[in-house]
Formats: C-alpha cells, structure tokens, sequence
C-alpha cells in the first residue's frame, strides 16, 4: 500500500534518513522504530510533505505522493497524529475533530453549514467509538492527557483515512491508557486501516505489531515479525544499548 523507497533526507550536514526502504502492506500494523534522533519523524514529515526528500519516493498504492502538496495528502486517505499534540487550544472537542472533517471535504470549511451538518453523525461515531462523546464540548485545557490522545485520534480517523500514522500514541500514558490505546489500534485493524505505527512503548508495539522496521541514524538495520525483532542481535545490541536485562525485558514482552 505505501512504498518507500530509498529515502534520503539531509539536514545540512547531517543524514536525517538514508536510503530508507521499506513496505506496508495493507490491512496491516507497521512499527518503525528505532532510537530517539533516528529519522521516525522525519519520515512521518516526508510522507505528509512537510519535508522534500534529497533522494527517493514515496509511492501510495502505485501513485507518487512527491507530486502532491501537504494539504493534498488528506485527500488520498492519509492522516496523522503528532508526538506533541497539536489540538487547537481555542476550539472545543467537536470542533477539534471537525478540523479533521470539513478540511477534508471543503477548503473553505467552517461556513459550509450543510458539511457541518452531515459532518454531525460521524463526529457522534467516532466519539463513540473514542469513549470520548462526554467530552465534546470541553476544550483541552480542561482535559487528561490521555484524553487529548484519543481526541487526537478522533480528529485523524474522523474523515475516514484508509492509512494513518501515529508518532508516539502511548508517549506521556499510563498502563491503562496505553492499553486503551492498544484497543483502538486493534479496533481501526479491524475496520480494515492500515496503520504505521512509531513508539517507544516496545510492549504495545510487540503486542499489537504486524511487522517492524527498526531504524537507527536513519538508516534500516531490521525488520520483520515481532518474535524475529526480539531476537535479533543487532536491534537488541544497537537500539537497546545491549546488555542482558534489556534482552530478557525485550523478550518477556
Ligand atoms: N527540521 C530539522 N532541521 C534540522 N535537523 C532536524 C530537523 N528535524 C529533525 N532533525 C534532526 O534529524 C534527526 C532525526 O530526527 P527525528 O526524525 O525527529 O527523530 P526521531 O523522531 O526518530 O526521534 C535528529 O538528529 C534531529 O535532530
Ligand atoms: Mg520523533
């Protein structure tokens, strides 16, 4: 479904990713990961156009996405969270998530009142399905942390994407709302989303995984199945920081 193919992107002198290939297939839970500067979002920014790559493409279901602009992305049924949330702080929860509706579908978005009023029924569903109906009319100072994610969530799924990135779901959670998060992740497989996951919670991303890539300086040093991850010398030893209680921690998990 999403190909990426022999990526590179250069901060001045510094190789953010090199030659980054890989492939997510559809349907499927993909986890990138890989140490805290490796390139994971950086990668999140070349596939929704924030950031021109040096070298490579970027192909989604065969078409190029290196043709298209940042707010072109939505409409082939991409969208994103962010690992530091970016909720509008004067908007409430509805409106939140109705940022992620009309802009879809209109440009000029909030003055569509008919958009508004169809945008009306999927806000209740997926607020629902969020647990986070309750709250529509909060705004986000008022709200938990953990809350927030899942508004984040609802704001990325609410125009009904087919692949979703996440940066760091689980990042700031407690176990509880890292398991909720689990769900929700399972939930939209369910539906049939295809999701790219990065996270350094290597108990959610083992647990709930298809396949992984692990990455580190930018470059690919792993992938494959979540039992063939925690076995691999080299993501234990580079990504880990090695040493014996990392390798049982990872493998208990
Ligand atoms: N806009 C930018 N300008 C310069 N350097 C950047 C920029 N964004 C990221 N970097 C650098 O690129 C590397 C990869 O960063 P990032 O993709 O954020 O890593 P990760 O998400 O894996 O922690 C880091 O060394 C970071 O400092
Ligand atoms: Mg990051």
């Amino acid at each position: 479904m999403l190909n990426i193919k022999d990526i590179t992107v250069k901060f001045g002198g510094l190789k953010a990713l090199e030659n980054l290939s890989f492939t997510i297939q559809k349907n499927t839970i993909h986890s990138l990961i890989g140490p805290n500067g490796a390139g994971k979002t950086t990668l999140f920014n070349v596939i929704t156009r924030i950031i021109k790559p040096n070298k490579g493409n970027i192909l989604f279901n065969n078409e190029s996405l290196l043709n298209l602009k940042s707010n072109e992305i939505i409409y082939k049924g991409i969208t994103r969270t962010f690992q530091n949330l970016q909720l509008f702080n004067y908007m409430n929860v509805y409106e939140n998530i109705l940022s992620g509706y009309v802009h879809t579908f209109n440009k000029n978005s909030f003055n569509d009142k008919k958009l508004k009023l169809k945008a009306y029924d999927v806000i209740l569903e997926i607020s629902e399905l969020l647990q986070i109906k309750n709250r529509l009319f909060s705004y986000p100072y008022q709200l938990s942390y953990g809350i927030l994610k899942r508004v984040e969530i609802a704001r990325a799924i609410v125009s009904k994407p087919s692949l979703i990135l996440f940066d760091e779901p689980a990042a700031g959670l407690n176990n509880q709302e890292t398991s909720e998060i689990l769900s929700i992740l399972n939930l939209l497989k369910s539906k049939g989303k295809t999701i790219l996951l990065v996270e350094h919670d290597m108990s959610l991303v083992m647990k709930v995984s298809d396949e992984i890539t692990v990455i580190n300086f930018g470059k690919k040093i792993a992938e494959g199945a979540p039992n063939e991850i925690s076995l691999n010398e080299e993501v234990i030893n580079v990504y880990l920081g090695g040493g014996k209680n990392v390798k049982k921690n990872i493998r208990n998990k």
